[in-house]
Formats: C-alpha cells, structure tokens, sequence
C-alpha cells in the first residue's frame, strides 16, 4: 500500500521542520526505480549542461524560473531518499543569498509579488533537504523565507475585497499570485506551527473562493479586472489549475476540512477535461507547429503541485482513492514528455501533446518543467 505517514509523523515530532517530516516519510516508500532513474538522468542533464555554481543561475534563465527548478531538484532528492546533489542548495543564488545578514531580496523579485512565492518554495524545499540530511545553515534558509513571505504578506488589502496584488504597484490581482501566497500560508502553518499563517491561509482561500477567478467550467482565469473586480476572462494558465492543489492540500492537512479536497478536484478533472489533447496537458498557446506566440512551459508546474496535494491530502492515509484516480494521467504526462518532447540531447520542449513540428521551444524551462513531470510520477504515477 502506498501509505504517507506525513501527520503521524508531525504529531511524533512536534513542531519539528516538514523536512524531517518529509525525510523519515521517504524511507517507507518504494518508488517506480525506471521512472526515478529518467528523473535524475534529466536532472543530472541540467545540472551538467545549464546550471552555473558560480552565480547560481541557470544559463538563459529567470528568478522565478529558476527558484522553480532548484524547488524541483531538492523535491527530488527528499521524495527519493537520494543525495545526488547534496551541496548544490548553498551554491545556488537563492541560498547564497539566504547565507549573506540583510539581504535586500527586492533586488531580487522587483515589483513581482507573484515571483516571491517561487522563492519561499525553494527557500523552504532546500531546508527541508537540508533538516533531513542533517546539514548546516537550514535557520538561515527559514529566515530568508519569512522575510519573503512578510513582503508578500505585505502586499494584501481590501481592494475587491481583499487579496494580495501580483506588484507592489498595486493595479492588477491575479489568481497565481493569490495561489502561491494560499499554499505558502498554509504550509507555513504546518512547519511552523505559527497561527498567523493559518489564519493567512484560511483568509486567502476565502477570498480566492469568492473572488469569481474560477470560472464555470472550474477553471482559474488569470485576474480581476482593475476597478470593477470581475473575472478578466483572461489566460487559464496551466500553473493557476496547479498552484491551488498544493494550497487546498495543505489546508486540508491543517484544517481537515474535506471540502477543500472536493474543491481540488473540480480544478484537477476541469484541467483534464479542458486543458489537454490526446490526454495530454496543453497550454493554450501550446501549437506543434511555429505559429503565433511562442508559449510558456508551466504543465510540469501543474503536475509538481498536484503531487503535493496528493501528499498533503493523503496524511493518515485518509485519500489513497487521488491516486487511483489520478495515477494513471500523471504517467501519461511523463510518457508524453520521455517519448514525444525529449529530443537526443536530453532537451524537453514546451510541447508534450504531439510530436513536434517546429512549434515545440526547447529551453532550460522546458527542461525543468519535464523533470517535474518524471518527478510527480516517481512518486504517484504507476511504474511501466
Ligand atoms: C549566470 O551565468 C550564466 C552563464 O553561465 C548566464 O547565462 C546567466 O544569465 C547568469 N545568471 C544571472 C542571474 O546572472
Ligand atoms: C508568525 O509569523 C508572522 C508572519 O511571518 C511573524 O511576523 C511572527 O513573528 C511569527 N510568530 C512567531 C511566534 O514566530
Ligand atoms: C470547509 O471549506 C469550505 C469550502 O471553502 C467552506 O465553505 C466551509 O465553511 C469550511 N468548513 C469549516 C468548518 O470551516
Ligand atoms: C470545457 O469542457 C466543457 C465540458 O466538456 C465544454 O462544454 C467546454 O466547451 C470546454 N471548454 C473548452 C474551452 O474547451
């Protein structure tokens, strides 16, 4: 039985960090040993080719981006028990930044609220690789998350009856935005114990619920119009069906409140029903052939947080039935990448429904959005 022991452990260990949490969960898990050798093989590939030890960075690529793969990376390690890239968190720009007093992270994120979140993710992940493996400097990656998380706080208020706004300019509010500050608040308060994040956590999912973000077919659009507050009927990005997974999971693990994994599972089954092709993740502006707007690599997003709902969700084993049900799509989008998007150098382009045409962008985006798709499906996906 593919049982998670997560909150068992909790209650054993107190306020102890998620990351012991998470490293003492592992070692009862047996993971798909094929699918866990391709995640690391991409990931070695990334590590080898496009990341730079010197300043932390990838080569051609973003701080949000980039946050999002050194997150992935240390989730790899954490759910696998492996230490492949032990070391690699005090190099990268985040915990080098995170090791030096004072660090003025706006430098960092600019006016982007939304890009905070990815950090506090990161931030978090490779402490909690670090508390599992015993290692030095995990206060000052908590320390560095709360300063972050404090500016994001920050950015809340009751403009359309409240939310935090995507920049510190304050003129747009967005679903991702809300989303990262949702999960972050919620698993802060099961890491931390702290009451303010959970009341974060219960506030932001009060508002995003009533905001009218989520539209009929029970997908996120991207924002509220500025001044009226509706629905903009913009972009359903993949990554605003994904980010609300983790956030749901991990208020359900602190609240046990069952609703919140129903609401989960609108979002998931209107994502397969509506986001895909050949039951494939799709973003929109996803084409195998070269025409209009180049598009964004965000599916691997979506299937990294719909693999922490299934953690937080499965405490106490009270949801094994989400792998049941969506066990099978997870391997199907890491097929789809292993077989249809990766090229002979190890390159994952942003299309996975259908081979490419011309259409696909390959980049280290790419790459690391494929990783996340192999990742969640080590852990929840059936072994073939
Ligand atoms: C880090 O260096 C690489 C080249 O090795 C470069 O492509 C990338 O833009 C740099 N990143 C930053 C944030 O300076
Ligand atoms: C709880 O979290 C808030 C928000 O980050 C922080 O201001 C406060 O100091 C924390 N409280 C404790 C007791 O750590
Ligand atoms: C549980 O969550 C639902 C959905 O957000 C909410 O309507 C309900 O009030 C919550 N129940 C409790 C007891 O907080
Ligand atoms: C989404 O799915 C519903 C139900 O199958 C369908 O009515 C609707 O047209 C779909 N929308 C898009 C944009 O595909």
């Amino acid at each position: 039985m593919r049982l998670n022991t997560l909150l068992q452990v909790f209650i054993a260990i107190g306020t102890v960090s998620l990351g012991r949490a998470f490293g003492q969960r592992i070692k009862s898990r047996a993971e798909c040993a094929s699918t866990v050798a391709l995640s690391f093989k991409e990931a070695q590939h990334y590590d080898s080719v496009y990341y730079d030890p010197v300043n932390g960075s990838s080569f051609d690529g973003s701080f949000w981006t980039d946050s999002n793969t050194m997150e992935t990376l240390h989730l790899l390690m954490l759910q696998t028990g492996r230490t492949d890239f032990d070391g690699l968190a005090d190099t990268t720009f985040l915990g080098q930044a995170a090791l030096i007093p004072f660090t003025d992270w706006s430098t960092f994120t600019g006016p982007f609220v939304d890009d905070a979140g990815w950090a506090v993710l990161a931030l978090w992940t490779m402490a909690d690789y670090k508390a599992a493996h015993g290692e030095s400097n995990v206060a000052d990656y908590f320390a560095a998350a709360a300063t972050v998380y404090d500016f994001i706080a920050s950015n809340w208020d009751d403009t359309c009856g409240g939310g935090v706004w995507w920049t510190v300019d304050h003129t747009y509010k967005n679903a991702v935005t809300n989303e990262l500050f949702l999960t972050l608040s919620a698993q802060g308060y099961l890491r931390f114990k702290n009451e303010t994040y959970l009341d974060n956590a219960k506030k932001a999912w009060a508002w995003i619920e009533g905001s009218g973000m989520r539209n009929s077919q029970g997908l996120f659009n991207d924002g509220l119009e500025f001044g009226t507050c509706v629905n903009n009927g913009e972009t359903t990005w993949t990554y605003n069906q994904g980010v609300i997974l983790s956030g749901l999971g991990a208020l359900y693990a602190a609240t046990g409140n069952e609703t919140l994994i129903s609401e989960a599972e609108i979002t998931i089954d209107a994502s397969i029903r509506n986001l895909t092709v050949n039951g494939v993740l799709k973003e929109s502006c996803d084409d195998v052939k070269l025409e209009g707007t180049p598009c964004d690599t965000d599916q691997g997003i979506w299937l990294k947080h719909l693999q922490y709902l299934i953690t937080f969700a499965n405490v106490q084993s009270k949801h094994p039935e989400l792998i049941t049900k969506y066990g099978s799509f997870i391997g199907a989008q890491s097929a789809a990448v292993q077989h249809t998007a990766t090229d002979r150098q190890l390159d994952i382009g942003s299309v996975w429904y259908g081979a490419n045409q011309g259409g696909s962008i390959f980049s280290v985006q790419g790459l690391a959005s494929g990783i996340m798709a192999h990742a969640a499906n080590a852990e929840y996906g059936p072994c073939n």
